[in-house]
């Protein structure tokens, strides 16, 4: 049976495309629109080649409303999920502007042109961090969203306040935020992962790069929570199961009004945790030194995932051995990411 058609914005990113392919192995057709700012032409291809199934990319910018209308008045868009934007934490203290033109003003334009062209069902990525700093855990939805400490954060924050308006506003809009919690892995080929630019801001890119001899070793910032072993506790969850979890919320896009859902794991990993289950699984070791605190990191967060699996029917189902035995294969096997072509098959599991 021929599914719809989904236009995934940022689909060239670490999240987009593993979802991407998700979506075409479901039998959903995909469009992907992407500036390629953060984003790789390359895992597209991959995406297509891994499921042998077309999907038409569409470089351009999210911000750019005569592109969208084009788009949309070129393809029969069912519903979009809206992955495009600015992600870096730190980044975003020092380029406020940045972040609230592509996040915020990159949302608005997205929802102008799907009001104009009659398209009502989005999916929005949101952030653990829209909970603030003092929200007990495990995060609940019921909870109320909490202060953000940086403009990115304020931008996910917004966003998600602005669409819930808008559906308020008419009852045609269905909008499921779903909040993700630490992403990490790579789909099991190790041919498609996160392949981050620059030095990586987060925790497992980072340790990968180390174990993959990029690096020469890890700061762990800050040795000093109030957790069991001194160091932050996140909820990891892979990212194959975040795929999945777009594809469950699609489902829900039926249903009028703003929907929202944790998606995470439930169970919180220290740092130290991630780093020696890395050392087991790649049998390599991971030097590190402890480092000042991170300014804005919170002691320990993790997810109270229950909405999702009794409305969604969605459950991380994969452990902390796949996430990292996919984060390595994926890191072992592109040692410079989507940079070079060398051994792009699959070797098996490390
Ligand atoms: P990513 O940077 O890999 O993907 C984002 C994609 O958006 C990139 O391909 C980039 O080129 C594209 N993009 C950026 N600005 C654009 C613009 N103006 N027009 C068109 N395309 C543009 O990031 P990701 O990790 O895949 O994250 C995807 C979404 O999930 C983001 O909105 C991010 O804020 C959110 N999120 C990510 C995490 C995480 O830990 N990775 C956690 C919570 C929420
Ligand atoms: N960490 C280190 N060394 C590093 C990198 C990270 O010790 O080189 C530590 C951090 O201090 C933190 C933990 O590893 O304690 C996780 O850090 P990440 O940067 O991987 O993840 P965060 O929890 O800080 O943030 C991520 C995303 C945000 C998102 C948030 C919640 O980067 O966009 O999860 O969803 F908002």
């Amino acid at each position: 049976m021929q599914k719809s058609k989904i236009l995934v914005t940022g689909g060239a990113g670490y999240i987009g495309s593993h979802t991407s392919l998700m979506l075409l192995e479901e039998g959903y057709e995909v469009v992907v629109l992407d500036n390629l700012i953060n984003g790789s032409q390359e895992a597209l291809r991959r995406v297509e080649h891994i499921t042998g199934r077309p999907l038409t990319f569409i470089k351009g910018d999210i911000r750019d409303r005569a592109c969208l209308d084009q788009l949309f008045s070129e393809h029969d868009i069912d519903a979009v999920i809206h992955f495009a934007g600015l992600k870096a934490v730190g980044e975003s203290v020092g380029q406020p502007l940045a972040y609230y033109d592509t996040n915020l003003g990159g949302s608005l334009a997205l929802c102008r042109a799907m009001q104009a062209a009659g398209v009502f069902r989005l999916v929005f990525s949101s952030s653990a961090t829209v909970y603030g700093p003092d929200a007990p855990v495990p995060y609940h939805e019921s909870m109320p969203r909490g202060g953000t400490s940086n403009p990115y954060g304020t931008s996910k924050s917004m966003v998600e306040k602005t669409l819930e308006d808008l559906s308020h506003s008419d009852e045609r809009w269905s909008i499921v935020l779903l909040r993700y919690f630490n992403p990490i892995g790579a789909h099991p080929s190790g041919r498609l992962g996160e392949d981050p630019q620059g030095v990586p801001n987060n925790l497992l890119p980072y340790i990968a790069q180390v174990a993959v001899g990029r690096r020469p070793s890890l700061k762990v910032f800050g040795d000093d929570y109030a957790t069991e072993d001194g160091t932050c506790v996140r909820d990891y969850l892979h990212v194959m199961d975040l795929a999945e979890g777009h594809v469950s919320a699609l489902g829900r896009l039926s249903l009028p009004g703003t929907h929202v859902y944790n998606l995470g794991t439930g169970q919180g990993l220290s740092v130290l945790q991630m780093v020696e289950a890395f050392e087991r699984i790649s049998e390599r070791p991971i030097p590190y030194q402890f480092a000042p605190r991170r300014e804005g990191d919170l002691a320990a967060f993790w997810a109270d995932p229950h909405k999702a699996q009794q409305e969604l029917g969605w459950l991380a189902r994969r452990g902390l051995d796949d996430m990292i035995s996919d984060t390595w294969r994926w890191q072992r096997q592109n040692p410079h990411g989507y940079r070079t072509e060398i051994n792009t098959t699959s070797h098996g599991a490390s």
